[in-house]
C-alpha cells in the first residue's frame, strides 16, 4: 500500500486536462483588453448577472434543447453555481414555517442535504425512490396525499413568518429535488412521461421543482458519440407549455445549471432559468439570518438586506470572460470536441475494465453502451454482491489500495425513510477525474477488495 499511488474514483471533478485553460486565458485577455466589458467585469453586476451572458446563455440553450419557444435572456439569471443558487432559492422562495417537507429523489446527490438543513428544514427531507425511468412519481403522489391526509400541520406557524412578504416571491408548500438527467449518483435518465407527471403533481401540491441539469451537456449515445442534448426534455420546458403553460408567474419548476462540470468548479458560474417572476425572484436573494426572537418582531417594515441588493450579482467578473467562450463558440466546441468524446471513452474504458474485473465477482451496474441508447454525466453506479457491504469495501479500498470510492449509503436522505433500498450494497464511480491506466487500475484494485472481503467471507463459512 505504501507504495500505490493515490487512486480517486470518487472526486466528481472534471480531469485537469480537461479544464480549457489557454481558452480562458484568450478569453480573459480578450474581456479585459476591453474597458467597457472590463469595466461592467470589476462593478457591481446587476441583480440577475451580466447581461451579455443571458443573453448568449439563452441562446446556447435554445440550440441545444430546441424549445417549442426560444428562450430569451429574461428567462434567465447569474448565479454562483449551483449549489450557491440552491441556496438563494430555499432562502427566496421557503419558509420554515410554511413550507413543509422536502422531498428527495433517493439516491440523491449528498452534498446538498446541508442546505436544507441549514435553510430550517433538518429533519424534513423525505426520500422518493427512483427506478429506471427516473423518480416514481406515483411514490411521490401517495406520500404527498398521505402526508395531507394526516393533517400535515398546515398551520403550526400560527400566523408568524420568518421572512417578511415580497412581491417578488412566493412561498411553496413543498420543494421537491431532483437531477432528472445523468442523475448523480445514478446516472439514471427519467422519462419524457415521468417527467410530465412531475410538473402536474408539483402544480397540485403547490410544489417547486428544483431541477440540477449540470449534466445535460455531457452525453453521448451508446454507439456514437454525438451529442444527445435534443433528446432531453427539461423539466423546464415541459412547465413552459404542458397544460397551457405555468399556473401562476413563478412555475413550478426552476433548471439550475452550471459551469462546473463543463469549464472547472473553480469558475463559480452558474444560472438558473425559469419563468421571468422566478427567476427575478432569485436575483433578489438575501441572506438574512433569523433568530426565534426575529420570528417574532419582524415586520414588513425592516426587511433583511439582500445578498444581491448589497454585493452584486455573484462571480460578475467571471460572468464577463465565460461570455467571450460562449460569444465566440468556444464552449460548444470544447463541449462537442473534447468533453464528450472524453467522456465517452473514459466511460467506456471503466465500463470495459468492470465488466471484465467485476461482473465475475457477482457485481452488476445499470448502464452500458450495448443497453441504453443515452449515456452521460460522471458517474456509474455499481451494485456489490449480496454478501458484501458498502462500508467495507470503501474502507479497505482506502486502507489496504490507497483508492477512495463513492460509498452509496452517503447518498441515503438522511432520516428520510427509505427509497432506494440497497444503498449499503452501492458504489458510485467517477470516470472524468482519473484517465487511462489509471481508470482501470482502480478498477482492478476494486476487484482485488472485492476478492479479498469474498474470500474472507467463504473462509469464515468453512471454518
Ligand atoms: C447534481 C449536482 N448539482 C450540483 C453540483 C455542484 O454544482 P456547482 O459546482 O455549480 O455548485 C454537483 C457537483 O457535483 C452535482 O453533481
Amino acid at each position: 500500500m505504501a507504495n500505490l499511488r493515490p487512486i480517486d474514483l470518487f472526486r466528481g471533478w472534471p480531469a485537469p486536462d480537461l479544464i480549457p485553460v489557454q481558452s480562458f486565458q484568450e478569453a480573459a485577455a480578450r474581456a479585459l483588453s476591453d474597458k467597457i466589458t472590463s469595466g461592467a467585469g470589476f462593478g457591481y453586476g446587476p441583480d440577475e448577472g451580466y447581461f451579455p451572458l443571458r443573453q448568449n446563455i439563452a441562446q446556447w440553450l435554445t440550440g441545444f434543447y430546441g424549445p417549442r419557444e426560444a428562450i430569451t435572456a429574461s428567462r434567465i439569471c447569474i448565479t454562483g453555481g449551483a449549489s450557491q443558487n440552491l441556496a438563494s432559492i430555499l432562502q427566496v422562495f421557503t419558509d420554515p414555517l410554511q413550507t413543509q417537507l422536502i422531498w428527495l429523489v433517493e439516491p440523491a446527490y449528498h452534498l446538498v442535504f446541508r442546505s436544507f438543513e441549514d435553510s430550517g428544514f433538518d429533519g424534513r427531507m423525505r426520500a422518493v425512490p427512483e427506478d429506471e425511468e427516473g423518480m416514481d412519481v406515483h411514490a411521490l403522489e401517495a406520500a404527498l396525499e398521505r402526508h395531507h391526509a394526516v393533517g400535515s400541520n398546515e398551520n403550526s406557524s400560527n400566523g408568524y413568518v420568518t421572512k417578511p412578504h415580497r412581491s417578488h416571491r412566493k412561498i411553496y408548500k413543498h420543494i421537491i429535488y431532483c437531477v432528472p438527467s445523468f442523475s448523480n449518483p445514478s446516472g439514471t435518465v427519467m422519462t419524457r412521461p415521468r417527467r410530465e407527471a412531475l410538473v402536474r403533481l408539483a402544480r397540485k401540491f403547490d410544489a417547486l421543482i428544483i431541477s440540477d441539469d449540470v449534466y445535460d451537456f455531457l452525453s453521448w449515445t451508446g454507439s456514437s458519440r454525438k451529442p444527445v442534448g435534443s433528446q432531453i426534455q427539461r423539466l423546464v420546458d415541459i412547465d413552459r407549455t404542458l397544460d397551457g403553460g405555468p399556473l401562476d408567474r413563478f412555475g413550478n419548476v426552476v433548471s439550475n445549471g452550471s459551469f462546473s462540470k463543463l469549464l472547472g468548479p473553480g469558475c463559480r458560474v452558474g444560472w438558473a432559468e425559469g419563468t421571468e417572476g422566478l427567476v427575478y425572484g432569485i436575483s433578489q436573494a438575501s441572506v438574512a439570518h433569523f433568530t426565534p426572537f426575529d420570528i417574532i418582531s419582524l415586520s414588513n417594515t425592516s426587511p433583511p438586506s439582500g445578498q444581491t441588493k448589497s454585493g452584486g450579482a455573484p462571480s460578475q467578473l467571471i460572468s464577463t470572460f465565460i461570455n467571450e467562450l460562449l460569444e465566440s463558440g468556444t464552449l460548444q466546441q470544447h463541449i462537442s470536441t473534447k468533453l464528450v468524446p472524453e467522456g465517452h471513452r473514459r466511460y467506456s474504458l471503466m465500463v470495459s475494465a468492470i465488466k471484465e474485473r467485476l461482473t465475475g465477482l457477482g457485481v452488476t451496474f445499470s448502464q452500458g453502451p450495448e443497453e441504453t441508447t443515452l449515456v452521460g454525466g460522471y458517474y456509474v453506479w455499481v451494485k456489490l454482491p449480496d454478501s458484501i457491504d458498502a462500508n467495507q469495501v470503501c474502507q479497505k479500498a482506502l486502507e489496504t489500495q490507497n483508492l477512495d470510492v463513492g460509498n452509496g449509503g452517503l447518498f441515503a436522505i438522511p432520516g428520510g425513510g427509505s427509497g432506494c433500498k440497497d444503498l449499503h450494497r452501492r458504489l458510485r464511480l467517477c470516470f472524468m477525474w482519473e484517465d487511462g491506466e489509471h481508470l482501470v487500475e482502480g478498477v482492478n484494485r476494486l476487484s482485488l477488495v472485492i476478492q479479498t472481503l469474498l474470500g474472507d467471507m467463504q473462509s469464515r463459512v468453512t471454518v
